[in-house]
């Protein structure tokens, strides 16, 4: 459905991920997808025909072609699921337009932080889909932490894993996936200041495709993520647990189970499907959705939700904890 404020999305990148990010600008209110843009033809083509908008093989071309943008999805992949990312990125931020990029911000961590200091110069919103903190259940447990439910704040657990046989680079697991984990861990318990990590690679593997990572927060919180490629659905797709000095909370499989525990009773809460949201494949409509209307709302750039900065950080641990395994040594973050 459009309306009559509906602001003008380009899409770039229109593979699996890049059209499930137009069809959630399709269905929501606030949007309508303007071009569809992809350096395979046939793809680009495919897309325009679907979204009932101009096709474009290039981002040059679409910008030189005077179409108006109000913002892009750039949803390119490459070497470790980023390494397409940065040259569009570029010529978006660039030409003025803001951008929701997909993750990781990019797999080499430099170009990231030239993609960040890019939009800050330019003043843009830029932000990056880290989809599993945009849930009900993480928005009402953020919403604990915030009013003191928990008290100080002591331990972060999380744990995410799936099945994925990709065996291109011996760090795809932790800078394709991890994004997302480290920045749900981000999201309850600040920045990180050490990184320590253990890895090890699954049967039959050349890549590191199982870590176990320690991290210590800013404001002293322990924290310890779980992540593989060697999981299988059966295995559930995530966990998150946060306690303090008053209680505890658990969220299963990003919305669809939130337990509440305090620490001087047995009476648990328990919410399943918070908001109505049944699995996370949800995540990036909701996640979209809040992007649209933070531009509508002609958000300042330093107040963005899923910042291209917070994915910049998740990015840094990373580095730090392949630097650790490396090294066998605890890495500090500046
Ligand atoms: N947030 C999530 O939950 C989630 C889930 C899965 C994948 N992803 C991310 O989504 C991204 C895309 O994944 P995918 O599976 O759709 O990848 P894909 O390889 O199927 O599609 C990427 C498309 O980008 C195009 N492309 C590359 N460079 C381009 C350029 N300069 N200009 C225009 N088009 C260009 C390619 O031709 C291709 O069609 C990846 O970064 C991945 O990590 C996110």
């Amino acid at each position: 459905m459009e309306s009559a404020v509906a602001l003008k999305i380009a899409i770039v990148g229109m593979g699996g991920i890049g059209n499930t990010h137009a069809r959630c600008y399709q269905e929501d209110p606030l949007s309508e997808v303007v071009a569809a843009c992809d350096i395979i033809r046939e793809r680009a083509d495919a897309a325009a025909e679907k979204y009932d908008a101009p096709a474009f093989y290039s981002v040059k071309d679409m910008l030189a072609s005077g179409i108006a943008i109000d913002a892009a999805s750039m949803c390119t992949a490459g070497k470790e699921n980023g390494g397409d990312h940065y040259q569009p990125t570029m010529e978006l931020l660039g030409a003025g337009i803001p951008v929701l990029g997909e993750k990781p911000i990019s797999n080499e961590v430099e170009k990231g932080r030239e993609m960040v200091a890019l939009a800050k110069e330019k003043h843009l919103p830029y932000s990056i889909n880290l989809n599993h903190r945009f849930t009900p259940a993480a928005v009402r447990a953020r919403q604990w932490v915030d009013e003191g439910r928990l008290g100080k704040l002591h331990i972060i657990n999380m744990t995410l894993w799936i099945n994925n046989p990709n065996e291109t680079s011996p760090w795809f697991h932790l800078r394709a996936l991890h994004p997302h984990s480290i920045d749900v861990m981000r999201y309850f318990c600040g920045p990180v200041k050490s990184v320590q990590a253990f890895m090890m690679k699954g049967e039959g593997r050349t890549i590191w495709s199982n870590a176990q990572v320690n991290m210590l927060f800013a404001n002293d919180v322990v924290g310890h993520l779980t992540g593989s490629y060697d999981a299988g659905g059966s295995f559930g797709l995530e966990q998150c647990e946060v306690t303090g000095s008053k209680g505890r909370f658990v969220i299963d499989d990003a919305c669809e189970v939130l337990t509440w525990t305090p620490r001087d009773s047995r009476e648990k809460e328990v919410y399943h499907y918070l908001g109505g949201m049944m699995s996370f494949s949800e995540t990036f409509k909701s996640r979209i959705h809040r992007w649209l209307e933070q531009l509508a709302e002609g958000v300042k750039p330093e107040d963005v939700d899923g910042s291209a900065a917070d994915a910049l950080a998740a990015q840094e641990v990373i580095e730090a904890a392949i630097e650790s395994w490396e090294t066998h040594s605890v890495v500090d973050l500046g």
